[in-house]
């Protein structure tokens, strides 16, 4: 049987035919986590709210976190029936559905959090029912929900399935480079992130994604990577032709 596979899929690929194709072709076992942040974007202007990013992290005051989620859950939606129509039977939920989810607040950003706990055993038993879960990063602490990083959700679950972690974005992988694709990195470690991050080299919406490819790594993920989600890109990352492809380094990795 094909390699079960953690797919994170970039808001910024939403319902791109190719994507769906590939994900719903694919021959094993897949459980998606999905982003939303052109949809979030656009949402929130519409309702003349302004976002504002810290290390690549939305700010979501309160007042703001039901218009985050309702653009993230019809993405969710939408992605489910895209690939259901294709053959594949996918189900979109949220850390909110079954609890599978829990989070915790992250200072300073509203109602932001990383997760903390993943209730793994919704996720097989749905695999084990035929149907693909497809998960919209909100989880939940005391207060009620936190908007989570896709990123830093999908590298939650995959450590918690302890699966690899494939992030498809809209940029061939880790670049040097970040203007030229032809500069993608193939392999980095820990210690190779930290050396691109000291450099300013990684910004934006890759520092949340690096982070969270070290992350699951450091959870018990076998490897991660990075990589444009395009036809054919699954079976070209688990080559490694295709992407950035995170693995351990010497030194014992320290919490995130
Ligand atoms: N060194 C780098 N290499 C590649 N991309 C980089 C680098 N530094 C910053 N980036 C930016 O990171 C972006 C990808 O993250 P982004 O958060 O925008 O998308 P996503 O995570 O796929 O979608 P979503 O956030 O909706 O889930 C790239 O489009 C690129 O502009
Ligand atoms: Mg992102």
């Amino acid at each position: 049987m094909s390699e079960a596979l953690l797919v994170k899929v970039g808001g910024s690929l939403r319902g791109a035919e190719a994507l769906l194709d590939e994900l719903s072709g694919y021959p094993g076992p897949l459980v998606l986590v999905h982003g939303g942040g052109p949809e979030i974007g656009a949402l929130l202007e519409r309702l003349g709210f302004q976002s504002r990013f810290v290390e690549g992290l939305r700010v979501t005051p309160e007042e703001q976190l039901e218009a985050v989620e309702m653009a993230l859950y019809l993405t969710g939606k939408r992605l489910a029936e895209g690939l259901s129509r294709r053959g594949r039977k996918a189900v979109a939920l949220s850390g909110r559905d079954a609890l599978c989810l829990r989070g915790q607040a992250l200072p300073g950003l509203g109602r932001v959090g990383e997760v903390v706990g993943v209730e793994a055993g919704l996720l097989l038993d749905l695999l084990a029912g035929g149907y693909t879960p497809l998960l919209a990063p909100i989880a939940l602490d005391e207060a009620g929900p936190l908007n989570v990083n896709a990123d830093t959700a999908a590298g939650a679950v995959a450590g918690a399935l302890r699966w690899p972690a494939v992030f498809l974005t809209d940029v061939e992988g880790v670049l040097e480079d970040p203007q030229d694709p032809r500069t993608r990195l193939p392999r980095l470690t820990p210690e190779g992130v930290e050396a691109l991050k000291a450099r300013g080299v990684v910004r934006g919406g890759m520092l949340p994604k690096v982070a969270a490819a070290l992350r699951a790594l450091a959870a018990g993920a076998p490897w991660a990577a990075i990589a444009k989600g395009e036809r054919g890109v699954l079976g070209r990352v688990l080559s490694g032709e295709a992407g950035t492809r995170f693995t351990p380094g010497e030194a014992p990795e320290k919490p995130a």
